[in-house]
């Protein structure tokens, strides 16, 4: 039965039905109209200020390896084995040239490209076009003082277009000390036995007050479920 979902809204009274909690339908409309096309909070540029520095976070429940490549440049791909799909980076943070995965050995570069793939004569005939199977970027990355955001959605909006007015707020937080804001520390985190589990996570803390990030479940979900997912036709 299809949820009445102007129903759990009463604006006129100021009530919410505590079901928008807990009702499964809700939450996959939320994946798939809210955190597959939206801009997303991915972490504060100064948690990856070295090359080789990375991340790992989630995007709605796709999971994320934002990372700063030898050369410098920020990017955000699937934390996703080209090959066969197995999650590529276990660690929450830390700094690596490459990454390697753990089922079959492919390696990938920080900037993503995909270099070392195991018995590339034997298994696949020097047949595999490596350059096709780099890491599945977000479709669009962007940074506003400081924050990285990104997009599954390769229509939507400009972020700052997107942000509108809500600039001023996040202008008069980051704004408010010369330098800017660097978030320290390391990473707090709850598990919530209540709902859907989710994983409540702070991640560091910026120095004048405290910034609660998402809550997510791992796994592969999103908008586009192919990218990332997809694995090549050559595999053993
Ligand atoms: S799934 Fe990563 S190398 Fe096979």
């Amino acid at each position: 039965m299809e949820t009445d979902m102007l129903g759990l809204v009463d604006a006129e009274k100021g009530l919410v039905s505590r079901r928008i909690f807990i009702e499964p339908e809700l939450y996959e409309r939320e994946l798939e109209q809210i955190f597959a096309r939206c801009w997303l909070f991915l972490c504060h540029e100064s948690q990856i200020p070295q090359p080789g520095d990375f991340f790992t976070t989630y995007m709605g429940e796709d999971p994320i390896l934002v990372v700063r490549d030898t050369a410098g440049q920020m990017h955000a791909f699937l934390n996703v084995c080209r090959h066969r799909g197995n999650r590529l980076c276990r660690a929450e943070f830390g700094n690596a040239a490459s990454f390697t995965c753990a089922y079959h050995g492919w390696t990938y570069r920080n900037d993503g490209r995909l270099t070392g793939v195991p018995y590339l004569k034997e298994a696949y005939h020097n047949e595999l076009e490596r350059e096709r199977w780099g890491l599945a970027p977000v479709a669009q990355l962007d940074n506003y003082k400081g924050l990285l955001f990104a997009t599954f959605d390769p229509t939507a909006p400009p972020l700052r277009e997107y942000l509108g007015e809500m600039t001023w707020y996040l202008d008069a937080f980051f704004d408010r000390r010369e330098g800017g804001v660097e978030v320290i520390g390391g990473m707090h985190k709850w598990i919530n036995a209540v709902a859907r589990q989710w994983p409540l996570r702070h991640r560091g803390r910026p120095r004048h007050g405290r910034r609660p990030a998402g809550c997510r479940d791992p796994g592969l979900r999103g908008g586009d479920r192919s990218r990332g997912a997809e694995t090549p036709r050559l595999t053993p």
